[in-house]
């Protein structure tokens, strides 16, 4: 008798726990086959039948609902109450929506910013109320406070990334480059650099050559050069040597040490309307080295 008793309440107990359970549908289509067959029926509740298949009085048709919702045919087949009731035998717990899909995204998607510059970034999280953790990669790069302000502390590249504190697999991340500075703040002792070419125009014949010069302030390194029209080309000295019909165009030198710093020139060729030896002449009076 006692064990008996012990048996009713572990059933009790066994079934408890089944209505509890809940699953997605996604649970439910995992389970589609005659053998393995899971049911959704009265519109929100899960069923194992895969037990009861072979002894269905209606035979194995309903075996197309398997992994599926057949509420609405078990309903069709107007089932007597005495199969509605058992039904409760195999039940195993309630359908539940699944949740949303938490994802993060983080504005600017990147920022420049020189050592000692601070950044702003904001997460917009989705689906869920918690917040994100911040990480700076590399962490030499620089920190971040709690609400996403990022505070530079050496030059280089590298990612703020905010995970979700709820799911730390959902994350979004932003490029950070910060520069070295290069003017005079925070007492560093540093100047801009500064690119001039000389001369700041020149009309060339077709076909000769011309020398251009570069000053470049505050930096021990020189200048790459470079034409942008059909004038010709030019050699890493600054000796151009122009194309053979007349055109317009450009000269640039560009610092090595900082190629955002340049200057241009403009250049013109005219036509020639002597022999060679004037372009010979051209050659040695331009070219004074
Ligand atoms: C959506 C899935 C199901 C379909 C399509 C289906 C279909 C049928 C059909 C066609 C019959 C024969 C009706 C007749 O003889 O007139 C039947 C009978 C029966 N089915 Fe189902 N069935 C389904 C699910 C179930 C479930 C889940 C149970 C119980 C756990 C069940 C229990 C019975 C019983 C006991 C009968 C005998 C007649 C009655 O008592 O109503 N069926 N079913």
């Amino acid at each position: 008798m006692k064990r008996l008793l012990t048996g009713a309440l572990l059933l009790a107990a066994v079934a408890a726990h089944a209505q509890s359970a809940s699953y997605t549908l996604a649970d439910v289509q995992v389970h589609a086959t005659a053998a393995d067959c899971w049911m959704i029926l009265n519109t929100n509740k899960v069923y194992n039948l895969s037990p009861f298949i072979s002894m269905h009085p209606g035979g194995s048709g309903m075996a197309a609902y398997c992994g599926k919702d057949g509420s609405t045919a078990f309903g069709n087949v107007k089932h007597s109450s005495n199969a509605v009731a058992l039904e409760t035998t195999y039940l195993i717990g309630s359908l539940v929506t699944a949740p949303a899909a938490i994802s993060v995204t983080l504005t600017p998607t990147n920022a420049t910013l020189t050592v000692g510059g601070t950044a702003q970034f904001t997460p917009k999280i989705a689906n869920s109320s918690t917040g994100v953790a911040w990480t700076v990669s590399p962490s030499t790069l620089g920190t971040i406070s709690a609400s996403g302000m990022f505070t530079a502390l050496a030059a280089g590249q590298g990612t703020v990334t905010a995970a979700s504190m709820q799911d730390n697999t959902k994350s979004a991340s932003a490029v950070i480059t910060v520069n070295s500075t290069t003017t005079g703040g925070g007492g560093g002792s540093t100047h801009p650099i500064t690119v001039a070419v000389n001369p700041s125009a020149m009309t060339v014949n077709a076909g000769s050559r011309a020398r251009f010069r570069a000053n470049v302030s505050n930096s021990s390194q020189g200048v790459t050069w470079s034409v942008s029209g059909n004038i010709g080309t030019i050699d890493a000295r600054g000796v151009l040597t122009a194309a053979m019909t007349p055109a317009t165009g450009s000269v640039t030198a560009t610092s090595m040490e900082d190629p955002t710093k340049s200057a241009t020139v403009q250049v013109t060729l005219t036509a020639v309307n002597c022999g060679p030896e004037h372009s010979d002449r051209q050659t040695h009076s331009r070219n004074d080295d």
